[in-house]
């Protein structure tokens, strides 16, 4: 039952609660009574509030079009169904002769007042009463004081969109309350004060945008709150304050765009956390930091979520399940974003944008037992080599192994649907299959196109976001380009740009002149990865002025025999741009090489050039990355610039060798020596 319990807990906004319990009751049992016309009436197991098993004489008069109480009602009623039926008065007196009756359901009924309810006499036995689904607009002081005993009361899916500030009072003992799909806009924190004993508290579905601070400060045996379907923008830092005994936390389907991190900290006991369908773009380092207690957390759902960033999951030594799934754009999970999960056993990451899982979250888990991956774009590279099939390949080093033995523990939730969709070569094969000599031992970079839009638009005078993430193997470097060709790095410091460490770039009160073309650049040692973002910066009717493109002018500034190395000024952010080159021979057929200049460069060293020889060098500038539509506005700028020059003549060998007078010695002397033998061959 204790387990029971806690799912009820936990999904007591699903309704799955419910479910659980039926189906592992006892059947209904007969009572032989005269029972009402049409009704059902048996003995049948029924749950306390305290989930303690009782089994409990029923009437069920459910879905009968009934306009009034039927009769008679058995005397040692306990459970009294009246769902779905046309009643919308209520004899009570009738039901005040019933002294053990305990569960009354009126749901899907026509009551439009509390007051034709509970207006005569009091039910001193009552525990439950379900008002589901009527149409009750408005709940006046003491609306519940004729039922002193009641424990939990349901008020969820009517039109309720005033409540009076003593509404509740008299009901020392209730421990459940659902008012959630009602019209409420705000939550009055004077509902509460006669609520001491409450431990659930459903209040979703209603169109409140803001909770009060310090609202729930009465609720001090409060176990689970629900806040889904809200409409919730943000958190106040004392929004839960006093919520003591807090264990299970509902933020379903609001429109959160951050994590509420510091109205989380004032609720130290939380167990379970659903952060579900917000509008949370990055789970950003330290927002789930020392939470003691949290064994549970729910980051599904998220349209917007792109990044899970470095230490975000950080000292949660009672975490043992995670899960981050359904999120279309979440493409990046750092290689260190969970720290100090010491029982985190499942990990749940299916349905999202993600390329791969670094080997470092692996073996940062040591409980780990699952790990979730169907259904993502996977790149079968060198950052899979911990879930190969085999892991002796000689190309790996021992370490890898050995790692990678400690990560193929771990089992795989739907193995079979865990496929790769790249490199080409290793499409739709199970990624549990691939050996590793397939994989190949390093990868480039790549940007996932799904955090990046190719266009953004900001308010002028707003704050311009714009998040680049890559993964590789060697760890990549990330930069940003802006439209005027500054290249913004992680050491570089600009007040006026910020560039977050994991690739996210910030600016604030961006100006119509900062409109253009963006260009996140990744590169290891293998080579790179461009995105470019187009940023419209919208002002009140006024014409935004195009950036008049400054011709850069290419230069030589040194050559060698074999390099010369070419620089160029640019204003602009030109990510297509490219370098051809050509040895200008007598002989015709010379080839043209071109390499491909990363955004934010401004010289190149051309190498493996031959000596004493013309070269004819010419820079080709572009926009677009597809490299189709190079649209620089004027066709002049479209020519490329061009430079010539002649490598630098190879030194004339100097006319006899200078060897030093010892060494001249000895190979004397060894000339001889073989001199002789062969003389006495
Ligand atoms: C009410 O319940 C009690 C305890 O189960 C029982 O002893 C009593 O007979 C019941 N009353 C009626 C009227 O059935
Ligand atoms: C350019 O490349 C050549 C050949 O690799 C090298 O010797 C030279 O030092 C390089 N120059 C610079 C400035 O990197």
């Amino acid at each position: 039952l204790a387990l029971l319990q806690s799912h009820c807990l936990l999904y007591v906004f699903s309704g799955m609660c419910v479910p659980i319990v039926v189906g592992s009751l006892p059947p209904a049992l007969p009572w032989y009574v005269p029972c009402p016309v049409r009704c059902v009436c048996q003995i049948k197991p029924w749950f306390s509030p305290d989930s303690v098993y009782h089994e409990a004489p029923t009437v069920d008069c459910n879905n009968l079009l009934l306009t009034k109480l039927p009769l008679p009602i058995p005397l040692n009623t306990h459970t009294l169904r009246l769902q779905s039926n046309l009643l919308s008065v209520l004899d009570t007196a009738v039901l005040h002769g019933l002294p053990n009756l305990t569960d009354l359901d009126l749901s899907q009924n026509r009551f439009s007042r509390v007051r034709m309810i509970t207006q005569s006499s009091s039910l001193p036995s009552l525990l439950s009463i379900h008002l589901e689904e009527n149409h009750l607009s408005h709940l006046p002081e003491a609306s519940f004081s004729s039922l002193p005993a009641l424990q939990e009361l349901f008020l969820s899916h009517n039109n309720l969109h005033s409540i009076a500030p003593g509404a509740f009072n008299g009901l020392d003992s209730l421990r459940r309350l659902h008012i959630n799909n009602n019209r409420l806009t705000t939550i009055d924190p004077q509902w509460f004060r006669a609520l001491p004993q409450l431990e659930v508290l459903m209040l979703g579905g209603n169109p409140v945008e803001a909770l009060p601070e310090r609202g729930f400060v009465a609720l001090t045996s409060l176990r689970s709150l629900v806040l889904g379907g809200m409409g919730l923008r943000s958190l106040a830092e004392k929004a839960l304050e006093g919520l003591e005994e807090l264990e299970s936390l509902s933020f379903y389907d609001n429109h959160l765009t951050k994590v509420p991190r510091q109205a989380l900290k004032r609720v130290p006991g939380l167990k379970f956390l659903d952060l579900n369908k917000n509008r949370i773009k990055l789970i950003e380092t330290g927002d789930f930091k020392d939470m003691l207690n949290l064994k549970e957390l729910g980051l599904n759902n998220m349209e917007e979520l792109v990044s899970i960033d470095k230490a975000s999951l950080d000292n949660l030594p009672e975490l043992t399940k995670l899960e981050i799934t359904n999120n279309p754009r979440l493409s990046y999970v750092h290689p260190q974003a969970f720290v100090r999960l010491s029982r985190l056993e499942s990990l749940m990451l299916n349905s999202n944008s993600l390329s791969a899982l670094h080997q470092n979250i692996m073996l940062s888990l040591p409980s780990l037992q699952e790990v979730s991956l169907h259904s993502n774009p996977l790149r079968c590279d060198c950052l899979f080599h911990w879930a190969a099939r085999d892991t002796s390949h000689p190309r790996i080093e021992r370490d890898t192994q050995m790692k990678a033995q400690v990560a193929r523990v771990v089992r795989f939730i739907q193995p079979e649907a865990t496929l790769c969709s790249a490199p080409p070569e290793l499409r739709a094969r199970r990624v549990r299959e691939v050996s590793s000599g397939e994989m190949s031992a390093s990868c480039l970079p790549t940007i996932p196109t799904s955090s990046l839009p190719s266009y953004v638009g900001v308010q002028e005078g707003g704050k311009l976001v714009l998040h680049c993430r890559a993964l590789a193997e060697p760890y990549p470097e990330l930069y940003w380009v802006t439209p005027s060709g500054l290249r913004l790095g992680p050491s570089a410091f600009f007040k006026h740009y910020q560039l977050q460490p994991e690739g996210t770039l910030e600016i604030s009160r961006i100006s119509p002149r900062e409109a253009g073309l963006y260009t996140c650049v990744a590169e290891n040692a293998l080579g790179a990865d461009t995105h470019s973002v187009t940023v419209g910066v919208h002002n009140r009717g006024k014409n935004r002025k195009r950036g008049v493109m400054t011709k850069p002018k290419l230069e030589l500034n040194e050559v060698g025999e074999h390099y010369a190395i070419l620089s160029w000024q640019s204003r602009q952010n030109l990510p297509s741009t490219r370098l051809s080159w050509q040895a200008m021979q007598t002989s015709s057929h010379t080839p043209t090489y071109t390499t491909r200049i990363l955004a934010g460069t401004q010289s190149f060293n051309l190498t493996h050039l031959q000596a004493e020889t013309f070269y004819r060098v010419c820079l080709h500038l572009g926009v677009s990355e597809d490299g189709k539509r190079d649209n620089l506005g004027s066709e002049g700028s479209k020519k490329p610039r061009c430079v010539s020059f002649r490598t630098k003549d190879v030194p004339e060998p100097q006319p006899g060798l200078q060897l030093n007078p010892e060494l001249t010695s000895i190979a004397v002397t060894l000339l001889l020596l073989a001199y002789i033998l062969l003389l006495a061959v």
